[in-house]
């Protein structure tokens, strides 16, 4: 089986109590809720993780380049528009990676139009709330889907 990890960035635990107008309702946990149940239907093995701290972000990502995962989808926050760190560490990682975003971060302040990570991305999915990860997981299961296990 596959092994895909959906890694969660700054201030993304507060999903649910932050911004409605930009990111709903939803929390954290129902979004990993639905991020489970679609993995459990593509057969995917799916660890979902967050942190608040650049440098945790920074030696998750080492470890993932360690274990050996089949692909990355990422979520990095604010860490998207100015973290060199993140992006360098998503670098190393030689598995396809996909960003994601719950706001259309290309409609919103010019800061956040930049991405250091979409160079290093397979793509960038953007604006669709929770779909954008449940879209993400299902580019990262199809980037994956047919190499040898
Ligand atoms: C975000 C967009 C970022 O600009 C912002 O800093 C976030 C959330 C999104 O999911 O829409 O924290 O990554």
């Amino acid at each position: 089986m596959k092994k895909i990890v959906v890694l969660h960035g700054v201030n993304l635990n507060m999903f649910g109590r932050r911004d409605p107008a930009q990111y709903g309702s939803v929390t954290l946990s129902e979004i990993n809720g639905k991020l489970h149940e679609l993995a459990a239907e593509l057969n995917i093995v799916l660890e979902c993780w967050q942190t608040n701290h650049e440098g945790e972000m920074v030696e998750k990502i080492h470890a993932l380049h360690e274990a050996r995962v089949d692909a990355v989808v990422i979520n990095p926050g604010a860490w998207t528009h100015y973290s060199y760190a993140v992006m360098d560490a998503l670098a190393i990682l030689t598995v396809p990676i996909v960003e994601v975003h719950m706001s259309h971060v290309h409609a919103r302040e010019p800061f956040r139009h930049i991405s250091l990570v979409a160079p290093l991305a397979k793509g960038q999915i953007t604006g669709f709330g929770m779909n954008s990860y449940l879209l993400g997981l299902r580019a990262a299961w199809s980037l994956v889907l047919d190499e040898p296990t």
